[in-house]
């Protein structure tokens, strides 16, 4: 299950990401928002990253203008590793060495063509858990 939020900057992107997700019939919890009418993106996500953090859903996605608002919000979360991506290099690095468990994007900064190839990206790399990755990613536990 995967927890998906966004702003109204984001929610132009996140409609092309959830037709991705129908079409690949991958199951997700959406949080919001649900207009183009402006909010706050900490509201959103806080939601998903709580999802996340508490093991209700495996993994986040979160859209904004940029996705640094939300990103920075979903990093306040104990346990969450939201990783801002704009390239498919980025997201597989991000699940190899981070085990990132929030994708964060700007649907101002991408276009929807690469955002999915990152959606893709991310969701189907594992993680690597060699020890030294697995030593830095326990280091921002503590
Ligand atoms: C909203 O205008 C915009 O500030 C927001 O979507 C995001 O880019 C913030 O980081």
């Amino acid at each position: 299950m995967i927890a998906l939020g966004c702003d109204h900057g984001g929610y132009p992107l996140m409609k092309e990401v959830i037709a991705y997700l129908d079409e690949q019939k991958i199951e997700y919890q959406n949080f919001g928002t649900f207009s183009e009418e402006a909010c706050d993106y900490p509201v959103f996500a806080k939601q998903v990253a709580h999802a996340v953090a508490d093991g209700k859903c495996e993994k986040g996605i979160l859209i904004c203008g940029t996705g640094i608002g939300i990103s920075i919000a979903a990093n306040k979360v104990r346990g969450i590793r939201a990783a801002l991506c704009g390239d498919c290099f980025s997201a597989k690095a991000t699940r190899e060495h981070n085990d990132a468990n929030i994708l964060a994007m700007g649907a101002r900064v991408i276009g929807p063509g690469l955002a999915i190839e990152i959606v893709k990206t991310f969701l189907e790399t594992p993680y690597s858990n060699a020890p030294r990755h697995a030593n830095r990613v326990a280091q921002i536990e503590d």
